[in-house]
């Protein structure tokens, strides 16, 4: 399973709520755009919960024909329906001892609304066409990328099943509020792809790194994934160009004004910052003799522009299952420092998920 990315004091909010949610039982609600990390959340949960030996069932409310959504989710007994020659235990049933994740929990038609409260009530159901009641104990994490409070006012959502599920509830912030998370991730994603590709890329041209910072990611973290993984594809040299990542439409504001000097400054020292990242691995030493600054002031750069947690992610390769090194390095001032002494920004608050106890 893939660890979270992020630095961001978004995500990181994010981060600290998972592994609160992940101790109790209870319901859990996810919200957020299309892409912002929903599914990826509901795994973290589950894999650090009491239920991280038992299944992990998604199923999307929204892609299964209404008709046949409640034996989806509920089972049903043979002949219950015409074409229901056997019986068949639905997700709930499957997901016993675990946790089932209802993707699009909004689409879910107001009948089978009742039966979900129930279940979440009692605990109990029946599977279609069958007198039985039937117990399982199943956690349910349900999602929903939709305003469920306006579902609500047009009287296509249940108010108590909003209740009973929202009691814990996440909201996963979109890409454009997460600060430099698109640039981190970027890096991530791109020493994923040029791995299993074995392409030799050491990085994202400048131009590429502007069109990142600025793109306004619509399709958030899916979009990002799929535009490094694609650019990384389809580039022919070391680094990846705007016009790999196809955000070559996109304007960069022109540096005219002296306003504009001081961001044209901070553009130039995030980049060269995340490049020479990149290029030495977060080794600091070799990034502080490259660009020739001490290592105390290395560290306050890149503590100001966010980009002090990618360090230790570098330390390992991306994708292990070892826990971030903690290191005790020494500034340049004599004091210990203890900006790479946290967590890696791959999974930065959460750690490789194989390693919660
Ligand atoms: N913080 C993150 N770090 C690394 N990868 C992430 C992160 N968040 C999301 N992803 C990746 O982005 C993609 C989309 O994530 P996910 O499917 O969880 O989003 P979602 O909110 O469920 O989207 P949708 O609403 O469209 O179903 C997946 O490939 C996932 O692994
Ligand atoms: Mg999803």
């Amino acid at each position: 399973m893939d660890d979270m990315v992020g630095a961001s004091p978004a995500i990181c909010g994010v981060f600290e709520k998972i592994v609160k949610v992940a101790a109790t039982d209870m319901p859990v609600l996810l919200t957020g755009e299309t892409g912002t990390g929903k599914e990826l959340t509901a795994q973290a949960i589950h894999a650090r919960s009491v239920r991280k030996q038992g299944p992990f069932v998604p199923i999307n409310c929204a892609a299964i024909p209404e008709a046949l959504l409640e034996s989806e989710l509920f089972g049903h007994e043979r002949g219950a329906f015409t074409g229901a020659v056997q019986q068949k235990r639905g997700k709930l049933e499957a997901a016993g001892g675990g946790t089932v994740f209802l993707d699009e929990v909004g689409d879910l038609l107001p009948s089978l609304q009742v039966k979900l409260l129930r279940f979440l009530q009692e605990g109990t159901f029946e599977r279609v066409g069958g007198q039985e009641t039937l117990h399982v104990d199943t956690r349910v994490i349900a999602a929903t990328n939709v305003d469920l409070k306006a579902a609500i006012d047009q009287n296509r959502f249940r108010e108590d099943l909003y209740y009973r599920l929202g009691v814990l509830h996440i909201h996963l912030p979109p890409l454009r509020e997460r600060g430099e998370d698109a640039l981190l991730m970027a890096m991530v994603f791109l020493q994923q792809a040029a791995a299993t590709t074995h392409k030799a890329i050491r990085g994202f041209s400048s131009q590429a790194i502007d069109a990142l910072r600025i793109h306004p990611w619509p399709g958030n973290v899916r979009e990002l994934s799929n535009r490094v993984r694609r650019a990384v594809v389809m580039s022919e040299g070391e680094e990846i160009t705007r016009q790999d990542l196809d955000l070559a439409g996109e304007d960069v504001p022109a540096a005219d004004s002296l306003d504009s000097l001081r961001a044209a400054h901070q553009r130039i020292e995030t980049e060269l910052l995340v490049k020479a990242l990149m290029l030495h691995r977060g080794n600091m030493s070799r990034i502080a003799r490259d660009l020739k600054v001490s290592r105390s002031t290395l560290y306050r750069k890149l503590k100001q522009y966010g980009l002090e947690k990618i360090t230790t992610g570098f330390i390992q390769p991306p994708a292990t299952t070892r826990a971030p090194r903690v290191q005790t390095e020494k500034t340049g001032t004599g004091e210990t420092n203890s900006m790479i002494t946290k967590e890696s920004a791959v999974g930065a608050a959460l750690g490789p998920i194989s390693q919660v106890p």
